[in-house]
């Protein structure tokens, strides 16, 4: 399972990469305008520290203009992986940038029907947002599920399940269970991951025992 990360913090992705916990990063427009500063500059920035792809999503919505910025955004690294929206006009960029060579990753999904469209649009990642079903009541992970199990009945379809708007590690857990190819989440899920009481509890009482020894592993 790969793991992305949703952000375009570069502390927070160059920490993590230190880790080895960073497989990618996706950023969205919301994303970059969190950050204050120039989209490309941000991108080429991530694309040096992580050699994985890294998702970065065209403004425009009309099918020309989208595939010019896509094209644009391509030639700023070679793990830059465009993204666009699950439109008429998006998944037609999608094969266009896809038969050039370029990795597309598809954002916006909410049905399994448009994960197939996708596929079909020859994507190398579709984004299901679970999060966002979540928050209106609906169970995200079913999404998930269901794409999962149509990818697998048609291994031609080579698009990689890239789940989306995660919001805590039970989601990234769900997802493994589900055999989703990559999860992208915020730093702070990731750090979350690390965390259990019994393993703080854990090392501190074998802390206190080492001490009693008065023993000391380099010293030795
Ligand atoms: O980048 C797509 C997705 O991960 C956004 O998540 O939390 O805004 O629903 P969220």
């Amino acid at each position: 399972m790969k793991f992305f990360v949703d952000t375009a913090d570069l502390g927070e992705i160059r920490s993590l990469a230190e880790a080895g916990m960073v497989d990618g990063v996706t950023t969205n427009p919301s994303i970059i305008a969190k950050t204050g500063r120039n989209f490309l500059d941000v991108v080429r920035e991530i694309c040096d520290l992580v050699p994985g792809p890294i998702s970065a999503e065209v403004a425009a919505t009309d099918y020309e203009t989208m595939l010019k910025e896509g094209r644009l955004l391509a030639k700023l690294a070679d793990n830059v992986c465009v993204k666009v929206p699950l439109t008429p006009a998006g998944l037609r960029v999608c094969r266009e940038l896809s038969k050039e060579g370029t990795q597309v990753n598809v954002t916006l999904c909410f049905s399994a029907g448009q994960a197939i469209l996708a596929a079909k649009a020859g994507a190398t990642f579709v984004s299901p947002f679970v999060g966002r079903f979540d928050d209106i009541s609906t169970e995200g992970m079913a999404l998930i599920a269901d794409i999962v199990q149509i990818y697998n009945n048609y291994p031609h379809f080579t698009t990689e399940v890239l789940v989306a708007s995660v919001r805590h590690p039970v989601h990234v857990v769900q997802a493994a269970k589900l055999g989703a190819d990559v999860v992208t989440m915020p730093p702070k899920v990731v750090r979350q991951m690390y965390e259990h009481p019994l393993t703080d509890k854990g090392l501190a009482a074998f802390i206190a025992d080492w001490e009693k020894t008065g023993q000391s592993i380099l010293g030795s």
